[in-house]
């Protein structure tokens, strides 16, 4: 019997994140945070002074970048060091994620990440969090399912989540840049963001956290 699996997918601000940790630490699976690999990519292609367009040269770098994952200490936050280096504060930002969503598109830089993300299916089971979990990396996955929220909630939900961090950011500007990222990571030739077809559609518009986790533990436990 194959390590069962539950994809998470949807766009930015849909509460994929917070609702893979919850449903994983409910069920004691592992969780892939796939967006944190192309941000980690994004980065350390920013700190080498890379072109982000250059295909050639970012593959490489996605080729050769070590992402390591590190339990949370303290405030419950997974920390993701780069090349030896702590990057977490730096790639939560929205400058991060444009930058992801920039290398993202590029086929061989997603190419380069596949074993990696493959390697996190481990007994008892996994919670993969992406774009394109449940259609491309993990196909085969018993358990699927599609987030969405209005624009505007999911603008409004990731501006609460950087002011909490301390970031400084406008609700407006990062409406826009959220609209802009979505448009993008939905109509790139590889890996769209979209819902397999096999996915439980959760609209999370108006939802609590605890009712969004409920819904998603009963596609596993119906
Ligand atoms: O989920 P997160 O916002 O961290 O993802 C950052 C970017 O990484 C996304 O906008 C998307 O372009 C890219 N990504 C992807 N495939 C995934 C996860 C993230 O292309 N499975």
């Amino acid at each position: 019997q194959s390590v069962p699996v539950l994809t998470i997918d949807g766009p930015s601000g849909s509460g994929k994140g917070t609702i893979s940790r919850l449903v994983a630490e409910h069920l004691g699976w592992r969780l892939l945070d796939s967006g944190a690999l192309y941000r980690a990519v994004g980065y350390a292609a920013g700190m080498a002074g890379l072109d982000l367009s250059d295909a050639e040269a970012v593959t490489r770098c996605a080729q050769t970048t070590r992402i390591q994952f590190r339990a949370a200490t303290h405030d419950g936050e997974t920390r993701v060091i780069v090349n030896g280096h702590d990057a977490t504060d730096e790639l939560r930002t929205e400058t991060a994620g444009a930058a992801a969503s920039a290398i993202a598109s590029i086929p061989t830089v997603r190419q380069a990440l596949v074993d990696l993300q493959l390697g996190f299916r481990k007994a008892p089971g996994l919670v993969a969090d992406g774009r394109d979990m449940g259609t491309v990396i993990f196909p085969d996955a018993a358990y699927k399912v599609f987030l969405t929220a209005s624009a505007a909630e999911r603008a409004k939900r990731r501006y609460k989540q950087l002011k909490e961090k301390g970031l400084s950011v406008t609700l407006a500007s990062l409406q826009s840049e959220i609209e802009a990222r979505d448009a993008r990571d939905a109509s790139r030739a590889v890996a769209p963001l979209k819902p397999a077809r096999d996915a439980v559609l959760v609209d999370t518009t108006g939802m609590g956290i605890e009712d969004v986790v409920a819904e998603v533990l009963a596609v596993v436990n119906p």
